[in-house]
């Protein structure tokens, strides 16, 4: 059976890294970290992600504010907003939350946010450093998911690592990280031919498609390490659902040599790496010492 991958209490004692950061930002220069979280419309899951980044932010002693605006909120009016809060000197992070409503270019809305307020890394600049490996912002869930394979694998160098899938949130800069880590990348996606072949390579495998169950145990090389990026929402028995990954987690811990669980793997991981970057960001428009991990 593989050894189950702890992403909560991993989370738990980032969290306690970042509070002990803050606390010294704040008592050498006086200065407040300042995460602004940006809600467009009332999505339901995006409601809960951005209570839990509000709860989160103050309790590692950071200044949480939030907007919430309607859904019907014209693309200018948004961008004025972000440019109050390019300007506002006491906000170090800003979080457009996406998806964004189908009347907003998503793309115009996150490159008018400063790339030094940037914390997803979603700004070109930011993706645009990531690719050539110099220093800058990381995106959430791709720098959650290379710091448990850091702590469980140490040394990457050399390793077969396969992503599936291949969007801007994380199947890209997931590959970015592990080339920078000198694994040997394959992204993988939906036009990829024999795709359980492609896996059973892996001494790797991050699962970034979006699709319930998707990656069976035979795909699985045995010790392998998977890192389930998946978060899907299955209708189970008594009108309740139930929260499942892109991989068959029950047949792959089998044959795994580690897996991270949905819930508790990847999620947990990606607000305590918001709380990081915004950290990380605070020092860099202040002139401080940027904290690595
Ligand atoms: N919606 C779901 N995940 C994310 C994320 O990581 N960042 C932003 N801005 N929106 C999201």
């Amino acid at each position: 059976m593989a050894d189950i991958i702890d992403g909560k209490a991993f989370a738990a004692g980032l969290r306690e890294k970042i509070a002990s950061q803050v606390a010294t930002i704040k008592q050498q220069s006086g200065i407040t970290p300042g995460l602004a979280v940006v809600l467009v419309g009332e999505d339901p899951a995006s409601q809960v992600y951005v209570r839990n980044k509000g709860k989160q932010t103050v309790e590692v002693g950071m200044n949480s504010i939030e907007h919430k605006l309607d859904v019907s909120t014209p693309q200018d009016e948004l961008l004025q907003l972000i440019d109050k809060l390019n300007n506002d000197s006491s906000v170090h992070g800003i979080l457009v939350q996406l998806p964004l409503p189908s009347h907003i270019d998503e793309e115009a809305v996150i490159n008018s946010i400063h790339f030094d307020k940037d914390v997803d890394g979603f700004h070109l600049t930011n993706v645009g450093r990531l690719s050539i490996g110099s220093e800058g912002i990381v995106p959430c869930t791709p720098l959650g998911s290379i710091m448990m394979l850091r702590d469980k694998l140490g040394d990457l160098s050399g390793l077969n690592a396969v992503v599936v899938g291949r969007s801007n949130i994380v199947g890209k800069p997931m590959a970015s990280l592990l080339l920078q880590e000198n694994c040997t990348v394959t992204i993988a996606h939906s036009r990829t031919k024999d795709l359980p072949q492609v896996c059973s390579e892996a001494d790797i495998v991050i699962a970034a498609v979006g699709r319930p169950e998707m990656i069976k145990q035979d795909w699985i090389k045995p010790g392998a390490t998977v890192i389930d990026v998946g978060i899907n929402r299955l209708e189970a028995e008594g009108g309740k659902t139930r929260l499942v990954g892109d991989v068959d987690f029950e047949g792959a811990s089998k044959v795994a040599g580690a897996i991270t669980p949905v819930p508790g793997g990847v999620g947990p991981m990606t607000i305590a790496c918001l709380l990081h970057n915004t950290m990380q960001q605070c020092c860099r428009l202040n002139g401080l010492d940027v904290p690595q991990v």
